[in-house]
């Protein structure tokens, strides 16, 4: 009995129930994290011309967007904030009072349960639009830690649930480890961006969040696209850091390094769909090119099955929605 005729694996792909019975990988709208972008001003609600169908909100109306999104079965938003003015230290980022902040506050006090994550960057703060601090043209990674520390405190202070690092900086979560713990914040997780590549998929989120880089690019800081086993270092050193969770972005172009990452380390890791992943089925469904639907379902199991825990993704609406629907 090792081969056909005996063998006939076609017998459980015969009808819907028996495929979903023997389905090796499940999505569940729990495992989904909604990016939100929030921007200062009342009643603002901007679609992204690049993203159909996300927006930039205004505070006040995050009260509504939270329990939206938590009504959907989904856990968790990343936040990003868009804000007033930038110079050249990214100050609004660690504003006290700067929108990202809050934001926090807001959904916090909303009936909503949701755990708020931050993403801990510079770049939609400063007027340079690099994730860091210049210095004779180039980004100073030891003076940016400093101020990385200080955002994820901010966030925490204002209560943030977890924050997320994302700027590439060596020793970063070192630095903000250290600044939450001496803050008496000990119990607030980082999830790391570890593995952050200089994509090109990055190209809608910067229009979304204002922060395309004025001179230069990210590639002196974000992982180069061809190395899969450097990420895995950047992992390690992150996890030697304290980092509690990891990540890998973007998702569908870095299915392999989330898998060596998966089988190399116990920690819980995300995965981050990002806004080109995005905007690329959107286009290709608006044009009736795709099945939106079939389409984002395939992306977000290979996702899962490459070895993500969670997934980050501006589909995480919709997703949740069919989930809890009538199924993929
Ligand atoms: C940095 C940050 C970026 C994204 C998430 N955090 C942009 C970048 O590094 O240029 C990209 C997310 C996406 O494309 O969806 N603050």
């Amino acid at each position: 009995m090792s081969g056909y005729p005996d063998v006939r694996l076609r017998r459980l792909r015969r009808t819907e129930a028996i495929r979903r019975l023997v389905a090796e990988t499940a999505l569940s709208p729990s495992e989904l994290v909604c990016p939100l972008f929030v921007i200062h001003g009342r009643g603002v609600k901007n679609e992204i011309e690049s993203m159909p169908g996300i927006y930039q909100f205004s505070v006040d109306l995050l009260t509504q967007e939270a329990r939206d999104v938590a009504a959907l079965g989904i856990k968790a938003v990343i936040l990003f904030g868009i804000p007033e003015s930038k110079d050249d230290v990214g100050s609004g980022a660690y504003d006290p009072d700067g929108v990202v902040q809050q934001a926090i506050h807001v959904i916090k006090e909303s009936p909503s349960d949701l755990a708020v994550i931050t993403d801990v960057c510079l770049c939609e703060y400063t007027s340079h639009g690099h994730c860091g601090v210049v210095a004779d043209g180039e980004v100073d990674n030891d003076r940016t830690l400093e101020l990385l520390a200080r955002t994820a405190l901010s966030h925490a202070e204002a209560g943030a649930d977890i924050v997320a690092p994302s700027a590439m900086m060596d020793g970063r979560v070192a630095a903000i480890r250290a600044a939450l713990d001496a803050a008496g914040h000990e119990t607030t997780p980082i999830m790391a961006y570890s593995a952050k590549y200089a994509s090109a998929f990055y190209g809608p989120f910067r229009d979304a969040a204002e922060s395309a880089p004025q001179f230069g690019d990210r590639r002196s800081y974000q992982m180069d696209p061809p190395n899969a086993r450097e990420a895995l270092r950047e992992v390690e050193q992150d996890i030697a850091e304290g980092a509690d969770m990891v990540m890998v972005k973007p998702a569908l172009a870095y299915l392999d390094v989330i898998r060596r990452v998966r089988d190399r380390f116990d920690h819980p890791l995300a995965a981050y769909n990002v806004s080109g992943e995005y905007s690329m089925v959107k286009a290709a469904a608006a044009r009736g090119w795709l099945d939106e639907r079939r389409t984002v379902t395939e992306i977000l199991t290979a996702v899962k099955r490459a070895g993500a825990d969670i997934i980050i993704t501006y589909h995480a609406r919709e997703a949740a929605g069919w989930l809890g629907g009538k199924g993929g």
